[in-house]
């Protein structure tokens, strides 16, 4: 089997090169990302699938030609599958498959490091010590023991981030369209949009980004919300309109935010642009905020992510070979694209 392997980055190699060699695999590592220009690069090497991640862009045009070229496989290296135009895969019969756990650690170990940093002001304890500074000035910060956590989407990351809150005595109000009732206790419970925003003193994003959840996070709801409010999107940029953001920032209602991902993030994000002027101006003036602290789409990287990352995409790959299916396979049935039942 040989795959076409996009956006590749240094820290992607060992692991996928290791779960490769192994299961006899062929990887053609691209640098650039996958779009309707890069599609091309496929012509005439009969690759049988590509290998992509979170910004590549997989739309009609990208899987329309694909297809002609014969690839049949899809691989996301990644849980997350908003890029990918699920239904002109499932017209045009390519498999995809994504790998839908491969740290929930890591994730919501960053979503509560950037809590912890922003709110004990650490970013700027940090830049200050280094220059002798030991002034304490504007580093006060709040005890996050007794506060209220508001956590949207408790699938796999928003339950082990609702752990760790509640490690520090959080009190949690969760959100889930499907929402598990088992977890509930004394402090854990379950409440519609309204309350969360009205009541929370924190709210980090842990649901997917679809239709529904699209700027869940805008002018409407931050109107709603406690002046002072935190917010955390480890998830998908979309989830919160930056604009309104930068907003409620400028009007101090909103207290702080911890952003590992970006609306805008595809061309920026995971690539040193330290030597150009940054166009947008949104991000910019976020970045230039004291109390907004950016990560480049960071939470995953940790050595354990990305062992099972690779792996279980290999393995996807081999089952798609041996069986035509795979555990991970994606569907698109009824509008609507998730996991293939069975
Ligand atoms: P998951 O599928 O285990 O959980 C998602 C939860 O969101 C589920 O409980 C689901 O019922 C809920 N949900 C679905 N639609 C909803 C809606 N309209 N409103 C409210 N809740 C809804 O996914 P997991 O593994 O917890 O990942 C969550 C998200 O984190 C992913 O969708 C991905 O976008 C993001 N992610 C970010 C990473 C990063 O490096 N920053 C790495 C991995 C995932």
């Amino acid at each position: 089997m040989k795959i076409a392997f996009f956006d590749a980055k240094q820290y992607d190699k060992p692991s996928f090169d290791k779960f490769s060699e192994e299961r006899n695999i062929k990887i053609k590592y691209f640098e650039t990302k996958l779009n309707e220009d890069t599609a091309d690069l496929l012509e005439g090497k009969n690759y049988d699938g590509v290998c992509v991640f979170v910004n590549d862009t997989v739309n009609k045009e990208v899987i329309d030609r694909l297809s002609e070229m014969n690839v049949k496989y899809i691989a996301l290296r990644c849980a997350g599958y908003n890029n990918v135009d699920m239904k002109e895969a499932a017209i045009k019969n390519l498999k995809v498959v994504h790998v839908p756990a491969y740290s929930p650690y890591a994730v919501a170990e960053h979503a509560m490091a950037l809590l912890l940093t922003s709110i004990r002001r650490i970013h700027k304890a940090y830049i200050r010590s280094r220059d002798f500074n030991f002034s304490l000035n504007n580093l006060t910060g709040f005890d996050l023991h007794g506060k209220t956590v508001g956590i949207l989407g408790t699938g796999k990351i928003g339950r082990v981030f609702l752990d760790i809150c509640r490690g520090f005595g959080m009190k949690v109000l969760c959100y889930d369209k499907f929402p598990d009732k088992s977890i509930e206790n004394e402090n854990v419970r379950y409440t519609d949009l309204n309350e969360i925003f009205e009541k929370c003193d924190i709210i980090s994003l842990h649901c997917p980004l679809t239709e529904e959840t699209y700027h869940i996070i805008d002018e409407i709801s931050i109107e709603k919300m406690k002046k002072g409010v935190v917010i955390i999107n480890t998830s998908r940029g979309a989830l919160v309109d930056a604009e309104a953001l930068l907003n409620g920032i400028k009007m101090r209602k909103i207290g702080a935010a911890c952003l590992d991902v970006y609306e805008e993030e595809g061309d920026l994000f995971f690539e040193d642009k330290s030597g150009h002027i940054l166009e947008d101006d949104t991000l910019a003036r976020l970045i230039s905020m004291p109390n907004v602290i950016v990560t480049s789409h960071q939470a995953f990287l940790t050595e354990e992510a990305l062992e099972n990352i690779a792996e279980t995409t290999i393995n996807n790959l081999i089952e798609l070979k041996e069986t035509g299916k795979s555990v991970n396979e994606l569907c698109f049935k009824k509008g609507e694209a998730s996991r293939c039942k069975g």
